[in-house]
This record gives structure tokens, sequence and C-alpha cells, in this order.
């Protein structure tokens, strides 16, 4: 035997609405599977297809009320879940209209007989029989509305059949609105993700070109190096054969203008060799020969060099390992060319004081740090970040000094193809320290055989 037990339901500042047990658990099953729906279409289809099963109907729709009050039609089905063509030629307005301004459902057994909305075109044209409309009201606003309709059949609906659909609407509401507002988020997580997309890509388009035209000017600087090898190569022999007087004699007068011609040739020659490896340094072509090095030995070598270049008058140069140091595996000749640039640039800066060639091996194993100090002109701070890059110097271009600024871009490219770093401390007028970091423990580059 069935018990068919009826709830009441009251809602604030209404009538209290009496419904059937077995139906109320129902609209409560379907509740919550609309409330598990997180997307706002899936639960406006759903809410329509149970809103015309539940009452029977031949056709539903869902309006929505838009931001600026105009009726957004949503869903339209037929009671088959078919998709309604043109819903606003089929439907009546001034009914729609007139339930989402009071908030209040509306039932008309035969819509063709009322006395308000019988004239209404759609009525009329449509042949519009029974309709029932209730609102979407969530939160005290009216969101919308259901409407759901028969044609032919005139007394379909009763006032009864508008209790269970204007409970089921106000469950509806709650999901649609909840749908909706988690759509808006969605749309808006959309639109930023396309926009940092957009920056991203515009961002990739400017790294590219700038690498491109970093790597076309890196080309053509190092052809042109390439080119000026050659000349320069030999208008230095010839210079020097005249001037060791293998094709001659010549007199003091001219001597003096061979040597002048012969330094200024060397300059450019030294000045087209370090163009030419930062390029290809640049362009990767420069490969290191690994080796196991006796590191105290190597660099007592450098010093014993390094005592060669054209120190000022009251400088003095030193060379200090902190504690015995490992042999460590690096390309010598390599490392010795970044401790001559920085050596040549302590050289040139300095007047006065000591330079110091330091060498410690760290706390962290497999790691020593090698440095070059000076007591010379020191470098303003803000010119420190700058220094290691390209044709780069401290002084603006009244006060130039020799040099192309391309010793220490060489250094970096040099240390990290080593997986070291380079960096400088500096205080000016009281002299800067260059030190750069050497892994002790790289392998050494494999021996080609066969
Ligand atoms: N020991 C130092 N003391 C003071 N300033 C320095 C020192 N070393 C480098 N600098 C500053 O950094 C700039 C860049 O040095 P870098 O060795 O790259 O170029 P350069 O010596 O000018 O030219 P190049 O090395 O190509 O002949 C120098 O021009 C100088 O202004
Ligand atoms: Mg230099």
């Amino acid at each position: 035997m069935r018990h068919n037990h009826t709830i009441l339901i009251y809602q604030f500042g209404r009538k209290p609405m009496v419904i059937d047990e077995s139906l109320l658990a129902y609209i409560l099953q379907i509740s919550r599977k609309m409330a598990e729906m997180r997307r706002l279409s899936p639960v406006l289809n759903y809410a329509l297809k149970e809103a015309i099963n539940l009452v029977g109907a031949e056709r539903g729709y869902v309006v929505l009320v838009s931001d600026d009050g105009s009726l957004d039609f949503r869903v339209k089905l037929d009671s088959s879940g078919q998709d309604i063509e043109h819903p606003e030629d089929q439907i009546s307005r001034s009914i729609l209209q007139e339930v989402v301004s009071t908030g209040e459902p509306l039932v008309l057994r035969n819509a063709m007989q009322n006395e308000r909305f019988g004239q209404a075109d759609s009525v009329v044209v449509l042949g519009l029989r029974s309709i029932m409309a209730v609102p979407l009201i969530s939160r005290g606003d009216t969101i919308g509305a259901i409407y759901v309709e028969n044609r032919a059949i005139r007394n379909r609906f009763s006032q009864d059949d508008a209790v269970p659909l204007v409970v089921f609407a106000n469950q509806a509401a709650v999901a649609i609105e909840n749908a909706a507002l988690n759509d808006e988020l969605e749309a808006r997580v959309q639109a930023r993700t396309r926009q940092l997309e957009q920056a991203t890509q515009r961002l990739e388009e400017s790294w590219h070109e700038a690498v491109e035209s970093n790597r076309v000017r890196t080309v053509w600087l190092s052809q042109i190096a390439h080119d000026l090898r050659a000349p320069l190569g030999i208008a230095s022999g010839a210079l020097s054969l005249l001037n060791e007087g293998v094709l001659g004699s010549i007199n003091a007068e001219q001597r003096e203008w061979v040597e002048k011609s012969l330094q200024s040739v060397l300059h450019a020659a030294t000045l087209t060799e370090d163009i030419f490896d930062l390029s290809r340094l640049e362009e990767g072509q420069i490969r290191l020969h690994m080796e196991p090095v006796n590191t105290e030995r190597f660099l007592n070598g450098v010093y014993e060099l390094a005592q060669g270049l054209p120190w000022a008058e009251g400088v003095q140069l030193s060379l200090e390992i902190a504690n015995s140091l490992p042999w460590a595996t690096f390309d010598a000749v390599r490392i010795q060319q970044v401790l001559f640039n920085l050596l040549a640039n302590a050289q040139k800066f300095t007047r006065q004081g000591s330079v110091v060639i330091r060498a410690e091996q760290q706390p962290e194993p497999d790691l020593i740090h090698i440095s070059v100090s000076d007591t010379g002109k020191g470098i303003p701070p803000d010119r420190i970040e700058t220094l290691f890059k390209r044709f780069r110097q401290v002084d603006d271009s009244a006060s130039r000094h020799e040099g192309a600024g391309l010793g220490l871009a060489i250094c970096r490219e040099l240390v990290t193809m080593h997986h070291g770093k380079i960096w400088v401390n500096s205080e000016p007028g009281t002299g800067s320290t260059f030190t750069f970091s050497l892994p002790t423990n790289l392998p050494p580059t494999p021996m080609v055989t066969g």
C-alpha cells in the first residue's frame, strides 16, 4: 500500500505550498544532480528536460534575464528532448515578461480564452492553450523563468501542477546561478590565459628577433675578423722583416716609423683575434680541450709570463696560493687567456700599488676560486652590471681608453663554458678584484682514437 503523505513548504513572505512527499523526494534527487553540474549549459538543459517531464508538457523554454533586462532564450526543447527552432517566435513574450517582472508563477488553463493574454499575437497565432511559467529566483532576484506549454490540450495544467514546478524552479535557480558564476570565472581565467599566451608569444617573437639579429651581427663580425686576419698577418710579417733589417738596412728615422707601424698593426691583429674569438665563442664554435692540469704549476707559469707585461713603475705583481691546490681538469690555453685578459686590464688601470693573482680551494669540494686583484682606479658600482657585455667600457666615449671592450666578454664566455662563474668586487679609487670559479671535477675531453 502506498502512503501518500503531503508536505507543507514554507517560503518567506509567501503562502505555504502543499506537495506530495514522493514528488518532493524526486525533485530533491534532480536538484542534487543539478548541483553537481558545474557548467551552465548542461544545467539548463537538464533542468528543462526534467521540468517538461515533471509536468507532462509538450514543450518548454528556459529564459534568463540579461544584464540589460532583455530575455535571453537559453534552452528550448520539446518533450522528446529535441531543440525547437525560432524559439522567440514560438513563445508568448507577454506571459514571460509578466512572470519575470512580478516574480510570481502563472498558470493558464486555456490561454486563448484568457482575458489578459488571449489577445496576445503569439497566443492566437500559435494556438497556445495550456501554459505554465514559473520564475527562477535566486537570492531574491528573478534571474529568469521556466515556461512549459501544451498547444492542443486545454486545461492541461492545474494550479496544483504549479507547486512542484515552483519548488523545482527554486532549486534550479540556485544551480543555474552557481553554474553561471562558474562559467564567468572560467571565461575570465580563459581570457587571462589567452592574454598571457599572447604576451608570451610576443615575448618569444621579440626574443627570436633579438637572437636572430645578434646572430647576424656575430656572423658578420666573425667574417670581417676572418678577412682581416690574413692582410694583417702579411703587414706585420713584412714590417717585422723590415725592422730586423732582413730586407736591407734602414736608417733611424725609418726604423722609428716601421716600429710605430708594427705596434699599430699588432694592436689591430690582437683586436681582430679577440673579435674572431668572441664571435666563435658565441656561435658555439670553440671547443675546449679539457685535460688534467697541475693547477699550482699552471699558475706559476702564468705568473712568470705576466711579469713580461708593461707594468707601471710602482706596481708590484705577486702570486698567492692560499693552500695547496688540487689538480683540476680544464682547458689550460683558454684559462690562461682568461687570466691574461684580467691581468691586461689590471695592468692598464693600475698606476701604483700591487696586482695579486690569488688562488684558493673552496670549502665546497671540487671548486677553486682564482682572482686578480689590483689597486687601480676601480669601477663605479652602476657600471659593474654591464662590464661583462661586449664593447662595454666604463668610461664614456669622451675619455675612452685603448681597447675594444671585448676582454671581459671573452672571459665570461670561457669561464661559463667551464661551468664556472666570473664576478668583480671593486671600489672606485681603491681597486678591483675579478674572481672566477672553476670546478675541478669536470670530465676530460675524450681521446679521439681509431
Ligand atoms: N681592473 C680594472 N680596473 C678598472 N676598470 C676595469 C678593470 N677591468 C676592466 N675595467 C673596465 O671594464 C671595461 C671592459 O673591460 P674589457 O677587458 O672587457 O675591455 P677593454 O679592456 O676596454 O678592451 P679589450 O679587453 O677588448 O682590449 C674596461 O674598459 C674598463 O672600463
Ligand atoms: Mg681588457
